[in-house]
């Protein structure tokens, strides 16, 4: 199926500071240099609070965890349990026509959907409660047809039966999920045939339904407000169902970064996870350039305007006695293989990523393409 963004987009995204926290906290299960581990959840929780993804939504994202815009586009038109277009309201509801499904009366349930809902599948409804799709198999085949409401399934569905439910919905009711012809899970239609005696002392409901209707989140869409923020992995006294003070790591950026590639915080992030080296021969030990004890008046320059130092190679230079442009820029071939050697856990660092073209320029009073980058701000996190 071609998944392309809605052809109508809102002016602009934020989340709520509930789901802003929320989301805060997710990054923080992830190492330095990682935040885009947390893609899939943010990305759900912008479904989960506007119904839908928006290309604002998707870019927001994108901002927050230093990832380029395509890298989250992709994610966001892969997954098909991601709404590029609006859904209803009150629900979507996704009908499984697969075999089993097709078999047992998926066709009769897509009827009700164009009759009750609207002709087309991701249109929304009349009143703007609902909308509907055809998915692949839930996985429910032994309880055909079945549709999957908000987050729960309905299954061993009649077309009657589905076309009450959503008269229900539409008026503000929630049916309770499951099989709706009397059977308790997957077991025959005529009753359990074994294990008869564990039956007597089971729940109202099998157990994915008993959750459901004690959760009582079919159709409700998470905002933020029904679990408290957990981050145990981040803070000892975050327990299960208690909240956690504030998440542990410092707050993401939530401006759009200058560069909207995000290509540069990649490789600004990149220096954070760099591995130490292995000890290997080496052929050039190179020759020591001069080195001052501390910067000139004025301070220092920004060394992380030379494309490859971040903020840990600067703090390295500095501790080696390099602190400003022309410095760098006055490196021989021979200083350039002492830096390199002497550079612990980013050894070839200068010569790699052309350190002295780079210092040269800037020490010149000139600007390269990156460095212009830094200065607008968005390539380092403060
Ligand atoms: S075929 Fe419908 S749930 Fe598997």
């Amino acid at each position: 199926m071609l998944r392309r963004l809605h052809s109508e987009q809102p002016e602009s995204f934020a989340f709520t500071p509930a789901n802003l926290e929320w989301a805060q906290g997710q990054i923080t299960k992830y190492p330095a240099g990682r935040a885009q581990s947390a893609i899939i959840p943010l990305l759900w929780r912008a479904q989960e609070q506007e119904g839908w993804l928006s290309k604002p939504a998707i870019e927001h994202i994108a901002d927050m965890l230093g990832m380029a815009y395509i890298r989250a586009l992709e994610v966001a038109t892969f997954y098909f349990m991601f709404q590029l277009t609006p859904t209803g309201s009150v629900a979507h509801v996704q009908i499984c026509g697969t075999t089993s499904c097709m078999i047992c009366g998926a066709e009769d349930l897509i009827a009700v959907c164009k009759e009750k809902i609207a002709p087309k599948p991701f249109t929304l409804s009349a009143d703007g409660k609902f909308t509907w799709e055809e998915v692949e198999c839930l996985g429910a085949c032994t309880n055909a047809p079945m549709a999957q409401i908000g987050k729960d399934y309905y299954e061993d569905l009649t077309a009657d039966g589905f076309a009450k439910m959503l008269d229900d919905l539409a008026a503000g009711k929630v049916p309770v999920p499951g099989p709706q012809n009397g059977r308790y899970a997957a077991e025959p239609k005529g009753g359990v045939t074994s294990l008869a005696e564990y039956a007597k002392d089971r729940h109202q409901y099998n157990a994915s339904v008993q959750l459901a209707t004690d959760i009582g989140d079919t159709v409700k869409r998470i905002d933020g407000t029904e679990v408290p923020i957990l981050t145990p992995w981040g803070d000892q006294s975050g327990m299960r169902g208690q909240a956690t003070s504030a998440p542990a790591a410092k707050p993401v950026r939530t401006e759009a970064p200058a560069d909207k590639t995000g290509i540069d915080k990649r490789e600004a992030q990149a220096e954070s996870v760099a591995k130490p080296e292995a000890d290997v021969p080496v052929e050039n030990e190179g020759t020591k350039p001069e080195q001052l004890t501390a910067a000139r008046d004025g301070g220092p320059d920004d060394l992380k305007q030379i494309k490859g130092v971040g903020p840990k190679l600067e703090g390295l230079l500095h501790e080696l006695g390099f602190y400003h442009f022309d410095q760098v820029a006055s490196w021989t071939a021979d200083e350039v293989a002492w830096v390199d050697q002497n550079l612990k856990g980013f050894k070839g660092r200068v010569s790699r990523d052309g350190w002295v073209d780079q210092a040269k320029v800037l020490a010149a009073g000139g600007e390269t393409e990156f460095s212009s980058r830094v200065k607008k701000g968005g390539v380092y996190d403060e």
